[in-house]
């Protein structure tokens, strides 16, 4: 009959299947075996917001669970991150209305809360990378990056002129890894120059050379209170143009020649084909940045139920390990390090 001869032939065509994709998917163990990458503690680097004053622990009311903290709590929050096993923390300074001026003087202030804060990292917990974010728009009061000429503009070498000095302030602070974040031309290059000129011959520069001009920001320029400063200004004649991605490897060329130690591509989830290219071309350790924009919107739909946390949290920073980062900054680095330890 018909029907049977249908069913046999169905029967045959499944039993000559000489791949099963499904088949390494059935066991556990055998998913285990095959899996290519993994997240690990130390694929994490935490970002933290440091302010004046003493017993201070302040909300970021666009990041749910981020804080900005007195030096007194970083100390402590930097140990227990340590003692979590997390390599590294990124400092952000909270800058004071009146510390904020045309020529960013504050950015190398060698008793600037940012230095005074890494020297007493390093004392408190040596063995933690302290990364410090070498930009103008914390001490600006147009909350740009640089500084401008007549017309607005950010000029571009004189601005170079004071991040050089404000890397050389970190590191005789003792800070173990600057990290360019203003997208200025030829400020690696300089920075290196002066490094090694001031014996500082093991400061690492974590460039962020792929740098987006990107909305995903809007969160961070709250918690520092730069978002005021800037109002309806833009960065787009230094941050790059989401649309592009060539541009991002001639940026990260240029930062390597000039001196860089790694890259960072920021923001990060939108924009995981440019580090995966850039892993392809270079091959250099490669980071990559979790922005505030992207926290924000995983703790909205994680407040509201919508998703769940954990699980979107760690599998969006797989696919960061996917496309080729090394190491992720983000602030779920402490929750994360957290669930990785109870899943052991
Ligand atoms: C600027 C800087 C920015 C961030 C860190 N440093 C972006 C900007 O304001 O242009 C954003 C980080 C984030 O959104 O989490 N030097």
């Amino acid at each position: 009959p018909a029907q049977l001869h249908q069913r046999s032939k169905m029967t045959y065509h499944n039993i000559t299947l000489p791949t099963r994709m499904r088949r390494m998917r059935y066991h556990d163990f055998s998913r285990r075996l095959m899996r290519e990458h993994r997240l690990g503690v130390d694929d994490l680097i935490c970002p933290l917001f440091v302010t004046e004053g003493e017993g201070l622990r302040v909300g970021v009311a666009s990041m749910p669970g981020v804080e900005r903290l007195s030096l007194d709590l970083l100390l402590a929050e930097a140990q227990a991150l340590y003692a979590l096993g997390i390599p590294a923390i990124a400092l952000f300074p909270v800058v004071a209305a009146e510390q904020k001026s045309l020529d960013a003087a504050e950015a190398y202030n060698p008793d600037g809360l940012v230095q005074r804060a890494v020297r007493a990292l390093k004392q408190a917990v040596p063995g933690l990378g302290i990364i410090t974010d070498v930009a103008l728009d914390p001490y600006t009061v147009h909350g740009q990056d640089g500084l401008l000429d007549a017309k607005g503009y950010v000029v571009n070498d004189a601005t170079v002129a004071v991040l050089v000095k404000q890397a050389l302030s970190h590191a005789d602070a003792g800070a173990d890894v600057v990290a360019p974040s203003d997208m200025m031309d030829g400020r690696i290059g300089a920075i290196r120059q002066a490094l090694e000129a001031g014996q500082h011959h093991n400061t690492l520069i974590l460039a962020y050379a792929a740098k987006y001009a990107s909305a995903f920001y809007g969160p961070f320029r709250d918690a520092v209170g730069s978002a005021g400063n800037l109002g309806k200004g833009n960065k787009y004649s230094y941050q790059m143009d989401p649309a592009n991605g060539d541009e991002a490897l001639r940026e990260v060329g240029l930062d390597l020649q000039e001196g860089a130690d790694m890259v960072m591509v920021k923001p990060g989830l939108p924009y995981l084909d440019i580090i995966r290219r850039i892993k392809d071309t270079y091959a250099v350790p490669t980071f990559a940045y979790q922005v505030s924009g992207e926290y924000a919107m995983l703790k909205a739909a994680a407040q509201n139920g919508w998703l769940d946390e954990r699980a979107v949290v760690l599998e969006s920073l797989l696919a960061f390990k996917r496309a080729g980062s090394d190491a992720i900054l983000t602030y779920y680095a402490k929750a994360v390090a957290q669930w990785l330890k109870e899943a052991e």
